[in-house]
């Protein structure tokens, strides 16, 4: 690295590019320690659930209306103004391109008015690097990224270089919890009253298929389970309290089954690419805030003998802390973008990855 970038960021992230409008300040010093200084996220849950999932339109709409407000709300926090930063980054995808688009306008525009480089943060990579500001973890390591839209295991070799293993050929686990959640009446965010309802469940009542487990590629597979899932549950109308915990606790029991053998199988591929030094899991995205899959993946780790990184709950979910440090880790490589880098709703971490077949598979 370049020794004259080895000086201290102080980051504005936003981020828009889903249902959270979100803004924060962090601070990068010179050791490459990170600080969140100030982390402001308004979610947008009442608006869209009359709906039963996020309408793009009625997100962008709300973005426009308070990322000025969660901006300001950001920088007054941190006690800070924009003269005081060193840069400005803003997530460009991927995501709803109408929300996208409001935040990277809004990051471009800020970052013109102060005469600060500009970057336009991959989302994923945010969550990729999230263990580098919550841990002062550096690559390589393994990284088991599962949100709404993506669930993968990849190898973060470095700040921009990733390798995928495996991805789903389907449902995200987290959509197959919010669909679970749906399906049972419990609401959104689904994945939350899921684990709640789970908690005086019975996991051991309903066997819900594992799928995938034993296959030597590294895919993720839901579909299977969600439809076992639906099946079960008009065989048990009218469901009771009881019945409703019970699937989630069953339900929970196979998602994180499951994904604890694909991880083992990741495992092995990881240390095919970077050998059995960097024994490190890194667990990231919305589902990281599920206990009983941190649980299992510890037993997982135990055995594996890896040790285990999940960022606290607040900073597994959508945020802009971690576009502000995917964007000063990018700063303090020297690196910047021009204002013509556009808003992208598709952009793999891994351009290169082979598609996963399935019906649904994604990149
Ligand atoms: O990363 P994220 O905040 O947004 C996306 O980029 O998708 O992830 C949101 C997903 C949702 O599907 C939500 O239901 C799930 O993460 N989620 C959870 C938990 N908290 C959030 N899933 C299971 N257990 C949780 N505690
Ligand atoms: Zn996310």
């Amino acid at each position: 690295m370049n020794s004259e970038h080895e000086s201290e960021h102080l980051v504005l992230g936003i981020e828009t590019s889903c249902d959270e409008t979100a803004a924060a300040v962090v601070r990068r010093d010179a050791h490459g320690h990170g600080t969140v200084v100030s982390n402001v996220v308004r979610s947008q849950f009442e608006a869209h659930a009359q709906y039963g999932g996020v309408v793009p339109e009625i997100a962008a709409r709300a973005h426009v209306e308070i990322v000025d407000a969660i901006v300001s709300t950001a920088l007054k926090d941190a006690g800070v103004d924009l003269p005081g930063l060193t840069g400005v980054a803003a997530t460009a995808g991927p995501g709803l391109i109408g929300g996208v688009m409001v935040g990277l306008v809004t990051g471009k525009a800020l970052a013109f008015a102060s005469g600060k480089p500009f970057i336009g943060v991959n989302h994923l990579e945010g969550h990729a690097l999230t263990a580098g500001l919550t841990d002062n973890i550096r690559p390589p390591y393994l990284l088991l990224l599962v949100s709404g839209g993506h669930t993968q295991t990849l190898v973060v070799r470095d700040v921009g270089a990733y390798q995928r293993l495996g991805t789903t050929v389907d449902d995200a686990l987290g959509e197959a919890f919010d669909k679970t959640a749906k399906l049972l009446g419990l609401g959104a965010p689904g994945g939350p009253a899921v684990a709640a309802a789970a908690l005086e469940g019975n996991p051991k009542r309903f066997a819900f298929p594992r799928p995938m487990k034993g296959r030597d590629v590294p895919h993720f597979s839901f579909a299977g389970l969600k439809t076992a899932v639906r099946q079960q549950a008009q065989k048990l109308v009218p469901l009771g309290v009881q019945d409703i915990a019970d699937i989630c606790a069953s339900f929970e029991q196979a998602v994180t089954d499951a994904v604890a053998d694909r991880v083992a199988c990741a495992m092995r591929l990881y240390e095919e690419v970077v050998g059995t030094e960097a024994r490190t899991l890194v667990v990231a995205g919305g589902v990281a805030a599920n206990v009983r899959l941190k649980a299992r993946l510890e037993t997982l780790v135990d055995a594996e003998d890896y040790s285990l990184i999940v960022a606290p709950p607040a900073l597994c979910t959508d945020n802009a802390a971690m576009i502000a440090w995917a964007g000063a880790e990018r700063f303090a490589r020297g690196e910047a973008d021009d204002y013509s880098i556009p808003a992208r709703a598709r952009w793999p971490l891994d351009a290169d990855a082979a598609a996963a077949v399935g019906p649904k598979a994604k990149a």
